[in-house]
């Protein structure tokens, strides 16, 4: 059996309600709470209930809105604004991007300094790990940031990048993973935040660093999501156990990344979002169905390498078929053929819409990498993967 270590996770409260437990938190901080989060979920009214809490305590509450993913600039900017606050709880409530910028800016309020120093491949100087106490709470089903101890910084444009401000202290020291936050998400928003959350599971579960653990935990998160993901997006709308179903995919996707890595589509996906301004979901979506199929291919053609990831993908392609006599080849074909129906089937706008042309492939795969996919792709041939949903 591969060992493995089980890193640190939060203390994680899920279920429909346990977003109510915030109150308690605010209530009992040592000193001002700053709450980063986005106008939809000010205007839901869910906030609502904070405001009379804060009325009651001695301690501010300040809320700052945000939207769009983190950027060296809004989170640099956020730092200096209540740096000298006495904050002594922040508190994320949205989507991967603002749960990444409260993760950074718990972080970055106790170093005087600009994060970009500290970004993975970009910095020059090692965060000391140092932070005030952060709080997640999701309100979309994607990145499973709420579990893991990266923050995703952008910097846009022809020398844009996406890279990390990571540190095991940086692990949030709650989770509040509430289903209802994600009630009445757009269809659009639903099925990209999904498919970078099942992106996930199934890049960490075919990964060369994958253990039993992963495993154990990241099927029958999967399988359910892969089931119930169209329905969501087209017809039930408003079907809670669906919603919890999806959720609970990216509570666990989060774990899975940061024990086992992700593949491919990852692997292009974040180049692909530093350079272009496309929201990850959506990159990863568009990703995953050719990422698939060509993983499928490799695996086939070249199968006593492969023996172990053949034989995952067809328990994948078996429990999606609900077929339990289907060979690995016919339930690998089935799940790569599952995967690019799947992408018929939802809203997701192609790459082309977020100006990428045919003559950025080579650009993008160029900056791309195999992570820690079983089989790895040539630029070439990550170049045909992102060309076929141009
Ligand atoms: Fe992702």
């Amino acid at each position: 059996m591969q060992s493995f270590t089980l890193q640190s996770v939060p203390l994680v409260k899920f279920g429909r309600g346990v977003y109510k437990n915030i109150l308690e938190f605010i209530t009992n901080a040592s000193g001002n709470v700053l709450i980063i989060t986005c106008n939809s979920f000010m205007k839901s009214g869910k906030a609502d209930i904070i405001h009379k809490v804060a009325e009651r305590i001695v301690h501010k509450v300040f809320f700052k809105i945000t939207g769009g993913e983190p950027t060296v600039e809004l989170i640099d900017s956020i730092v200096n604004e209540y740096r000298n606050l006495s904050i002594a709880l922040v508190i994320a409530i949205g989507g991967g991007a603002v749960i990444d910028t409260g993760k950074a800016v718990s972080a970055m309020i106790t170093v005087n300094d600009s994060v970009i120093h500290y970004l993975e491949n970009v910095g020059d100087k090692n965060h000391p790990g140092t932070k005030i106490p952060f709080i997640a709470l999701p309100t979309t089903s994607g990145t499973g940031s709420e579990v893991t101890k990266n923050a995703v910084i952008a910097r846009t444009g022809i020398e844009g990048f996406k890279k990390s401000l990571r540190h095991d202290r940086f692990v949030p020291d709650v989770a509040l993973i509430d289903p209802s936050l994600t009630d009445g998400l757009p269809p659009e928003i639903t099925a990209s935040c999904g498919m970078d959350a099942i992106a996930q599971l199934i890049e960490s579960y075919i990964s060369t660093k994958s253990t039993i653990f992963t495993d154990s935990i990241a099927l029958p998160a999967l399988i359910p999501a892969l089931q119930g993901i169209t329905q969501l997006c087209n017809s039930r709308f408003d079907d809670e156990e669906l919603r919890d179903t999806l959720s609970y995919a990216s509570y666990i996707s989060g774990i899975t990344l940061a024990h086992a890595g992700l593949g491919i589509c990852h692997g292009i996906a974040g180049p692909m979002g530093g350079l272009f301004p496309i929201p990850h979901g959506v990159a990863c979506a568009n990703l995953l169905p050719s990422t698939i199929s060509f993983t499928v291919e490799s695996i086939l053609k070249n199968r006593e390498n492969n023996v172990t990831t053949l034989k995952k993908i067809g328990i994948l392609g078996r429990a999606l078929k609900e077929n339990e006599n289907e060979t690995d080849e016919n339930a690998s074909r089935y799940f790569a053929d599952f995967c690019e129906k799947l992408l018929e089937n939802l809203p997701v706008r192609s790459l082309g819409k977020y100006g990428i042309t045919s003559s950025d492939t080579v650009l993008i795969a160029t900056a791309s990498d195999n992570k820690n996919s079983p089989v790895k792709a040539d630029t070439s041939m990550m170049s045909e993967m992102i060309l076929r949903r141009i």
